[in-house]
């Protein structure tokens, strides 16, 4: 089976696309980053695609006057690459209904706390706040509800004593390298896939989260 073609969509510091750039092309990850698109121009995530010679494509928001224009251009883009897996890594955009449909079960999005609980942003100073015993991220199809797309895998970690939203943030990220291309060759080698809003593994509608 020929490696897929991956495209990952960022915003910024882009050290979730740096994982998928360390394994691409192996074992781990049936696949290949064919393109990064930025919404935001110079950020640090386009540095290490250009460093690993992936096409880094910069498509600025502003320079459009509606989401559905923005997101029309963009899907455009993308689609220049055929991809199999579109990624959002740290990608700070809310999706028109008319994208997300598009690429149904092929577009996947991960957050940084065990979904359902914590959708939307700050989550570890929440989960902190709240004082749970545990945190991590989560791996999703993307759909048009917000962070609410059916749940595949996800990763956790321990809240400690001590704890901080800065080591918090640290250890979730270190989970989130993990897990986040694992569950993308998943999908890749065709484990995986969404039945209209089912994710079936092996063909069997999936009872729990995966977990990494
Ligand atoms: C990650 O923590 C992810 O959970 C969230 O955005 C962050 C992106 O980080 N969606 P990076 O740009 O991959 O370093």
């Amino acid at each position: 089976m020929p490696d897929k073609n991956i495209v990952i969509l960022i915003s910024g510091n882009g050290s979730n696309l740096q994982a998928f750039i360390k394994l691409q092309n192996t074992e781990a990850l049936r696949g290949r980053v064919v393109a990064v698109i930025s919404n935001k121009a110079d950020v640090y995530g386009l540095h290490r695609a250009a460093e690993a010679s992936i096409p880094a494509i910069t498509i600025e928001h502003t320079q459009f006057d509606s989401r559905e224009a923005f997101d029309a251009a963009l899907l455009l883009e993308i689609d220049k690459f055929s991809p199999d897996l579109v990624i959002l890594a740290g990608f700070m955009r809310i999706l028109t209904a008319n994208f997300v449909t598009h690429y149904r079960g092929r577009l996947l999005n991960i957050h940084p706390s065990l979904l359902p609980k914590y959708p939307g942003l700050r989550t570890h100073q929440r989960a902190i706040a709240a004082g749970e015993q545990y945190h991590g991220a989560s791996v999703h199809y993307v759909t048009e509800k917000l962070d609410g797309g059916p749940l595949i895998a996800q990763s956790k970690t321990s809240i400690e004593e001590n704890e901080t939203v800065l080591s918090l943030q640290r250890k979730v990220q270190r989970l989130e390298h993990n897990l986040y291309p694992a569950t993308a060759n998943l999908l890749l080698i065709e484990k995986i896939r969404l039945i209209k809003d089912t994710v079936y593994f092996e063909n069997e509608p999936l009872q729990e989260n995966i977990l990494f």
